[in-house]
């Protein structure tokens, strides 16, 4: 039975707009305490259409004060996804009586021929009001059919700006003193590409690690090889100041989530570690979700790390900024009570089954198993609102364990989307559902046992 309209699937702690359609997050940057969110947004209907950045803002990346649409469509296009630069040092030249320029670089999108070319714009109020440059393009397109998605970043290795975007299937670096003016310093990708896919929202960062720094390259893919689901691609090596080059490959591709609804995500800019948001929503199915007045939603916010584990370095993601309601996690027996639909579960033990009822016998399974793990939604609510939705491919999420022993898994649900994170984060997963009531009980089947913590505002 399809929900439409039938009940308030709204999360409660994931980002949505309050009205209309959204996608990518954008210009991601933390400044003075607080988290700006920028994010691919039509605020005309609840269907992707002419691209504006929408803007919204927190203090703890929880609650979302939702502000003024802070770019519109312009003679260039729509406004595609993009990042943003903390310009302290005004390298950009753009700030005037002492305020600093925060400095938006996006892809110009022209609807009628698909066009696409990278602008900038300045905020000299602190991210509220852009003024878009009246040198715009700033990088013009060199003659392929997908140029887009640019992620600045500072480049300690030469003292400048860089900038990594996807184009067609590989990715290109750029570097700049001055956010205007761009030279292409590196290309990473057609070698490495072992997936025949347009590239899009590309990200690039460091992280610490016990044999010093190693980068991490992040590509959204529409297409994932054997399964053809969207998700995020991610390679480890090293960053020379110019371009990346993989290094902890093996043959397979890694990928970041084995579920469906988290793509197009990137990190904040100006954050001492890498701090994760995606759209958490399949492409393949985001214009047609049962969401009425809304569409769209981040994950919740992730720390970023890299573990060694015996196949070598792999990402690790952790819901961030938790910690004050695990704190009052209590242990939940198999038939218990689930009181709200915003919770978190911590579960431990060898082997065995979560499953989450509600009284219309629909049920959600979380499978764990000394080698794999297991997500099942397709019995969990509604699904004919579109044919992919529960179709072969995007039923169960499954994954191999990158750890053995005793899992160590931590569940988040929040109405309408489930976030796992099991194995110190190196399996996440990340999956809208859509229960015609909210999930009453749990039942905990196997060697398992749980604790549960209500999340409030
Ligand atoms: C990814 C994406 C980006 C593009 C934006 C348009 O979901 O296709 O590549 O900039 O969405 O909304």
């Amino acid at each position: 039975m399809s929900t439409k309209g039938v009940r308030d699937f709204r999360p409660k702690i994931h980002f949505t707009p309050l009205n209309n359609w959204s996608n990518d997050p954008n210009g991601m940057v933390y400044m003075d305490g607080f988290w700006h969110l920028y994010y691919q947004y039509h605020p005309e209907r609840p269907v992707w259409g002419p691209m504006h950045w929408g803007h919204a803002v927190s203090r703890d990346l929880l609650y979302w004060e939702h502000h003024p649409i802070a770019m519109h469509p312009d003679e260039m296009g729509y406004i595609f996804s993009g990042s943003m630069a903390y310009d302290k040092e005004n390298t950009s030249g753009f700030g005037k009586d002492g305020a600093i320029p925060v400095v938006a670089m996006y892809t110009s999108h022209r609807p009628e021929d698909r066009h696409e070319c990278q602008s900038i714009a300045y905020s000299l109020d602190g991210g509220f009001h852009f003024e878009k440059y009246y040198g715009n393009p700033v990088i013009d397109n060199p003659g392929l059919s997908d140029f887009r998605d640019p992620k600045v970043f500072w480049n300690g290795k030469r003292n400048c700006w860089s900038m990594i975007l996807a184009a067609e299937n590989c990715a290109f670096i750029y570097a700049s003193i001055d956010l205007k003016k761009w030279e292409k310093t590196g290309e990473f990708g057609r070698k490495e590409n072992l997936v025949e896919s347009t590239w899009e929202c590309t990200d690039l960062f460091p992280l610490q690690t016990e044999e010093g720094e190693k980068w991490v390259m992040l590509v959204s893919m529409m297409a994932r090889p054997g399964k053809g689901c969207a998700n995020i691609q991610y390679f480890i090596g090293e960053f020379d100041g110019n371009t990346f080059h993989a290094k902890e490959q093996g043959k397979e591709p890694l990928w970041l989530d084995f579920g469906f609804d988290n793509y197009a995500g990137v990190t904040f800019h100006n954050y001492d570690k890498p701090i994760y948001l995606g759209w958490g929503v399949s492409p393949e199915y985001a214009n047609q979700v049962p969401t009425g007045e809304f569409a769209g939603l981040m994950t919740v916010a992730r720390e970023l790390s890299l573990i060694k584990t015996e196949w070598g370095y792999r990402l690790a993601a952790k819901p961030f900024g938790l910690d004050r309601f695990r704190a009052a996690a209590y242990p939940v027996a198999d038939g218990g009570s689930l009181i709200s639909e915003c919770f978190g579960l911590k579960v431990h033990g060898q082997s065995g089954k979560i499953i989450f009822t509600n009284g219309k016998k629909q049920k959600l399974v979380i499978e764990i198993e000394e080698e794999s793990i297991r997500i099942d939604r397709s019995l969990a609510g509604a699904s004919d609102f579109s044919e992919k939705y529960c179709d072969k491919l995007h039923s169960v999420g499954e994954t191999k364990r990158l750890l053995r022993g005793d899992v160590d898994m931590e569940l988040l649900f929040d109405v309408s989307y489930l976030e796992v994170f099991a194995d110190k984060g190196l399996e996440t997963a990340s999956m809208t559902v859509y229960p015609d009531v909210p999930f009453e009980k749990i039942s905990i089947q196997g060697n398992l046992t749980a604790q549960i913590y209500q999340i409030q505002q």
